[in-house]
Formats: structure tokens, C-alpha cells, sequence
């Protein structure tokens, strides 16, 4: 398996498994046991997808070695602050049925995450997480959370796809060593990404598939990437990205299909700190 390594000296795979908008209990379960039988080691669920117990059971089931997996979950707005903060982390924990995460991510920058923050550094520092780290934080946010704390984040995980480069952001991470991780990669397929002729044209010259152009590119970013497919021949198709390689004209006509704006929210928007405010998701 390709890893990257974190600012703590923790490897962590560049690829991996994402589970957003699984909720289905029985799908979620047989999806992580496939991914996990085609060699994906890295899981991407939180508190927030509802599936934590589902990748409980997967793992159980797979019989794949604790050491060899690397296990993401995320603490979701409502349970920012200090107190709370812990209590989410073991209630992730024991739905997980693991005694140990390899990475907690804060997974909105809305509410109290300074007081998330302190309980991750003293989860961190007690061994109950490998490593602890944030999720769409734009660098200002990033910055000062970094400013006042005593750990900086491992990693920052935010929307970057072919249409969402984060270019600027990309550089301020490799400039405070935080590793970038995107997510949606195919934009959940949006802005007919899987149709765009670009990429179309590359995964041609290569015979691969337009998945797997964007996984290539943004692995060749050292972007560590965490694409979702509930299809079994699509799970393998996606990790078989390590044979070939994009050119520096390929890479750069990628580039050039940035708008510099996301597909999904802006996260300096009122409305979406609202709407942050407001969702609850049962634990
Ligand atoms: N931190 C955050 O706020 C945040 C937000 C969003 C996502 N995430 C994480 O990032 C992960 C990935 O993002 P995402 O799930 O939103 O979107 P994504 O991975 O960009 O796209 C998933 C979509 O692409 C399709 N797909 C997957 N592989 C394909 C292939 N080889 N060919 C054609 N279509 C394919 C999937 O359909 P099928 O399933 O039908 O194959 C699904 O509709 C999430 O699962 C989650 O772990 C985090």
C-alpha cells in the first residue's frame, strides 16, 4: 500500500474507502467487506454518515490485523466542545468496536471545536488516536487553530476535485506540513465530470478510466484520496491507479479545469453556519 507521512511520523495509505451517503446498515457492512477484501486498508466513516456500526462489523468480519488498518471517523458539529467532544469519541469508539482510531477529525470548523480540539490533544496524547486532524477548514481557520494550540492537525480534509483544485489552500498545507486529503474526488460525479472530454481524452491514452485519471492526478499531488463507490467492480476498478503514470502536459491540462469554486457549499456563508447550527444526527 502508498503512504503518506503525517507531521507525527504516522503512515497512513493514499488511498482509501469513503462512506458518505451509505446510511443502509446491510450495504454499508458488505461494501467495506468488499473494499477491504480488494485491498483498500484505509476507512473514511463519522459520526455523522451513521454507518460507524456497520464498519464495526465489516472489519470484524474481514479478519484483517487491527495494525494494518487505518480507521477515520469524524466528530460532527453538535458534539463540538470539551466534554462532549470525549464523549462522541467513545461512543465512535465502541459503535467502531475498537479500542483505538487512527485518525479523529473535527469534521466542521462550526461551534465550539477549540474545546474539541483540547479533548483530541489529550485523547491523542493518552494513545486512544494515532493521530488527530480537521476537516473543511479553510487556512484561515486552520491558521488560528493552529496559532493557540499546542498540536497541529495531521490533516485537513476538503473538497478538492478536478472543478475544486484548492490550489492555494494545498500550498499552506504542505507549508505548515498538514496533510491534504479531498474529499468527494469525482465531485459525486457532478459537472459531468465522469463525461468531461479532458479527462476523457487522458483516460483514453492511457486505457483507463476517467475514475482513475482523477484518482492518479490528485495522488500525484501527494493528495491522500478516499473514493466512494457501493459497486463492487467500481471499488477495484478505483485503487488500480498505481500503474501508470499522468505526464506533465496531462497534469497541467488538469489544472487548467479549475474554477476555483466549489460544487457543493461555501463555508463562508451564513446560511451554512446555520444550517450547521441545526443539524442534529442521532448518536
Ligand atoms: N469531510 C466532509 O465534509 C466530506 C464531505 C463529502 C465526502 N466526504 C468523504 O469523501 C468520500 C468521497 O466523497 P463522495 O462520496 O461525496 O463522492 P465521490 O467519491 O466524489 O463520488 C462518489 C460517486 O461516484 C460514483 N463512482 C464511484 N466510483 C466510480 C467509478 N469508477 N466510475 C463511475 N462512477 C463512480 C459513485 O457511485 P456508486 O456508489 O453507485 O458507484 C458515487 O455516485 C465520502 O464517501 C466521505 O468519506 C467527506
Amino acid at each position: 500500500m502508498h503512504t503518506v507521512t503525517l507531521n507525527n511520523g504516522v503512515k497512513m495509505p493514499i488511498i482509501g474507502f469513503g462512506l458518505y451517503q451509505v446510511p443502509d446498515a446491510e450495504e454499508s457492512e458488505n461494501t467495506v467487506y468488499e473494499a477491504l477484501k480488494a485491498g483498500y486498508r484505509l476507512i473514511d466513516t463519522a459520526a455523522g454518515y451513521q454507518n460507524e456500526e456497520a464498519v464495526g462489523r465489516a472489519i470484524k468480519r474481514s479478519g484483517v490485523a487491527r495494525e494494518e488498518l487505518f480507521i477515520t471517523t469524524k466528530l460532527w458539529v453538535q458534539d463540538a466542545g470539551y466534554e462532549k467532544a470525549k464523549l462522541a469519541f467513545s461512543k465512535s469508539l465502541e459503535k467502531l468496536q475498537l479500542d483505538y482510531l487512527d485518525l479523529y477529525l473535527i469534521h466542521m470548523p462550526f461551534g465550539d471545536y477549540y474545546g474539541a480540539w483540547r479533548a483530541m490533544e489529550e485523547l491523542y496524547d493518552e494513545g486512544k488516536v494515532k493521530a488527530i486532524g480537521v476537516s473543511n477548514f479553510s487556512s484561515d481557520r486552520l491558521m488560528d487553530l493552529i496559532g493557540h494550540n499546542k498540536i497541529v492537525p495531521a490533516v485537513n480534509q476538503i473538497e478538492t476535485h478536478p472543478f475544486q483544485q484548492q490550489l492555494a489552500d494545498a500550498a499552506f498545507l504542505k507549508g505548515q506540513g498538514v496533510q491534504h486529503q479531498s474529499w468527494a474526488p469525482f465531485a459525486e460525479g457532478r459537472n459531468n465530470l465522469f463525461g468531461n472530454e479532458t479527462l476523457v481524452t487522458i483516460a483514453q491514452n492511457h486505457n483507463k478510466s476517467v475514475a482513475q485519471v482523477v484518482l492518479r492526478w490528485l495522488t500525484q499531488r501527494e493528495i491522500v484520496v478516499i473514493p466512494k463507490s457501493v459497486r463492487k467492480e467500481r471499488l477495484i476498478e478505483n485503487i488500480n491507479i498505481f500503474d501508470f503514470e499522468l505526464s506533465s502536459e496531462e497534469m497541467a491540462s488538469i489544472t487548467d479545469l479549475d474554477t476555483g469554486n466549489s460544487l457543493f457549499f461555501a463555508l463562508n456563508d451564513p446560511e451554512v453556519a446555520k444550517m450547521m447550527a441545526n443539524w442534529k444526527v442521532e448518536l
